[in-house]
Formats: C-alpha cells, sequence, structure tokens
C-alpha cells in the first residue's frame, strides 16, 4: 500500500479567473499568483500554492494532490499501482514545474476521480501574508486540509482507497436523507499518514462539480467568523450554517467555490492518534447546527 502523508493540493477549473482570484483573496484570505499555465496559483501558507485554479471549460473539480515524504515510498506507490494494474501518467518536466514538485504521478480511482501522487515540493518559502489579514491556515505535516470525493461505484473505490492508496478508515456515516425507510447515502472517512481526523473522505453519490467540498482550516474562531463576514460581503452563496462535526470536531460553515464545489472553512479539528482511535458509525453528522437547507434554499433563489 502507498504511504501518503497527506493532502498537498487540489486543481479546480474555471471559465473565471479572475472570478477565482476575487474569491481565493478577498473571501478565502488566501495569496494568489500567476501559474505557469496561465492559471492561478492560490497560497495559503508557505507552499507555491494549495489551489491551482486552471483556465478552461468546466468550472468543476479535477484532481487531488497526494504526497509522500520522499523518493522512497514514491518509488514504492509506484509498484503498488503496477501491482494493481492500474494506469499511471508520469509527469513531463512542465507538468511537475507546474505542481513545483520533484515527480509527479497520476491516475483515476474505479469512480473516475483523477489523483496525483508527488513527492519533493519546491518553494521561495516567502513569508504567507493574507491580503485580508488570516493569521495562518492550520497545513504543515498534517496537509492543507480535506476533500471529500464523488463516486459512481461506492465499494470498489473504498477498496481501492484503503487497499491501493493505503488510507485508513476513521468512521462511517449513512445519510439518510429520507429516514429509516429510505435510501442510504455513505459517507466513509479515510486519513493517511498524519493525525487530520480524515484527509479523504468519499461519498456514496456522484456531484457534478467532481467534489462535495474542500475543508481549509483556520487557527480560531475570530477567523472563522471573519469569514463568514466575506462571503456574505462578496455575495457568495452559503450552502450550511455555522455548525460542529461529530467526528472530527469541526467548528465550520460551508459556501460555494467559482468552481461549484464547496468550500468548508473552519477551526479546531481533531488531530488523533490512531493507537487509541475506535472505528464506529455516528447516525448524526454534527453535533450542533450546519443547516444544509439553506444551501438548497439559496440555489432555489438563484
Ligand atoms: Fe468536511
Amino acid at each position: 500500500m502507498m504511504n501518503i502523508s497527506g493532502l498537498a493540493y487540489v486543481v479546480a477549473e474555471t471559465t473565471d479567473l479572475a472570478k477565482w482570484k476575487g474569491y481565493a483573496e478577498g473571501v478565502l484570505g488566501m495569496m494568489t499568483a500567476p501559474a505557469p499555465d496561465g492559471g492561478l496559483y492560490v497560497r495559503m501558507d508557505e507552499r507555491q500554492f494549495r489551489f491551482a485554479v486552471q483556465p478552461g471549460a468546466r468550472d468543476a473539480y479535477v484532481v487531488s494532490g497526494w504526497e509522500v515524504t520522499g523518493r522512497a515510498d514514491f518509488d514504492a506507490a509506484l509498484v503498488v499501482l503496477k501491482d494493481a494494474g492500474v494506469a499511471v501518467e508520469m509527469g513531463d518536466p512542465a507538468h511537475c514545474r507546474l505542481r513545483c514538485v520533484q515527480q509527479v504521478a497520476a491516475f483515476s480511482d474505479p469512480s473516475g476521480n483523477r489523483h496525483e501522487l508527488v513527492w519533493g515540493f519546491r518553494s521561495d518559502f516567502a513569508h504567507f501574508a493574507s491580503p485580508t489579514g488570516v493569521s495562518r491556515f492550520v497545513t504543515g505535516n498534517i496537509g492543507m486540509g480535506h476533500t471529500v470525493l464523488p463516486t459512481t461505484d461506492f465499494a470498489k473505490t473504498v477498496e481501492f482507497a484503503t487497499q491501493v492508496m493505503g488510507f485508513g478508515l476513521s468512521d462511517i456515516y449513512n445519510f439518510q436523507p429520507a429516514g429509516p425507510d429510505g435510501p442510504t447515502l455513505p459517507i466513509h472517512f479515510f486519513h493517511c499518514n498524519n493525525g487530520r481526523h480524515h484527509s479523504l473522505a468519499l461519498a456514496g453519490f456522484p456531484v457534478e462539480s467532481g467534489c462535495v467540498h474542500v475543508m481549509v482550516e483556520v487557527e480560531n474562531m475570530p477567523e472563522v467568523g471573519r469569514a463568514l463576514d466575506r462571503m456574505a460581503a462578496h455575495q457568495v452563496p452559503q450552502t450550511a450554517t455555522l455548525g460542529q462535526h461529530t467526528n472530527d470536531k469541526m467548528i465550520s460553515f460551508y459556501m460555494r467555490t467559482p468552481s461549484n464545489f464547496d468550500i468548508e472553512y473552519g477551526y479546531g479539528g481533531a488531530v488523533v492518534d490512531w493507537q487509541e482511535h475506535i472505528v464506529h458509525e455516528f447516525t448524526r453528522v454534527s453535533l450542533w447546527g450546519h443547516d444544509f437547507s439553506i444551501g438548497q434554499r439559496s440555489a432555489a433563489a438563484a
């Protein structure tokens, strides 16, 4: 199995780069810079980027970038992918330069979600200075946050995430939107080789934009509140109210990105000692708050 150390970056596609730039700087409070492909690097720490936004015909999520700590784990991961019969595309020098890494291996999971495995990030280590004064984002050795991906074949994709990509199951949620007699929409949460409660979650339903949401974490409640104010000031659609998750204890709200997936903006996420953790199923996704029906209401009004 692979030994993934964290979510290094995500790649989004947009029809409107200027809108993404305004959203990243003015609402997320992240820095931006031009990328060599004509796109946008969105910076949230000492890395050159954590969101790469590429110009294109769609507003969508396109790639999850996973990191290993060095060359040995990268080479071992390539063997795992080969043994599993996975088609791997090795990044050429231009692709490596675009992602600011030594090597890239790209592949798809059984639901068609695109993944990139990388090692050896390259950075100028310039100081992160948020244009809106965000103190900092919680990243470092627990990765940039987490991503929740849709599936068309849930069971096969879970098997791929655990048996090939080496993720460990953190816990289970079986969403029953129409009550106990209605259909079940499973969402399973997975950790990699760091303490973040989950770096990946897989949802048992398709999503047109290619992603349910990406979570980014700030260091305290005032930073979450200020982001809520900026979202309102920029008239960004909110997709869930402030709330706190049962599993990772994150206090967060949700809003739409210009690439049509959501950002969960939160603080206080659990860092777990996996030796002590007991896998379980929870039946409520939030301890309090997180009214997702406001997203449907604002979509209906739009
Ligand atoms: Fe989340």
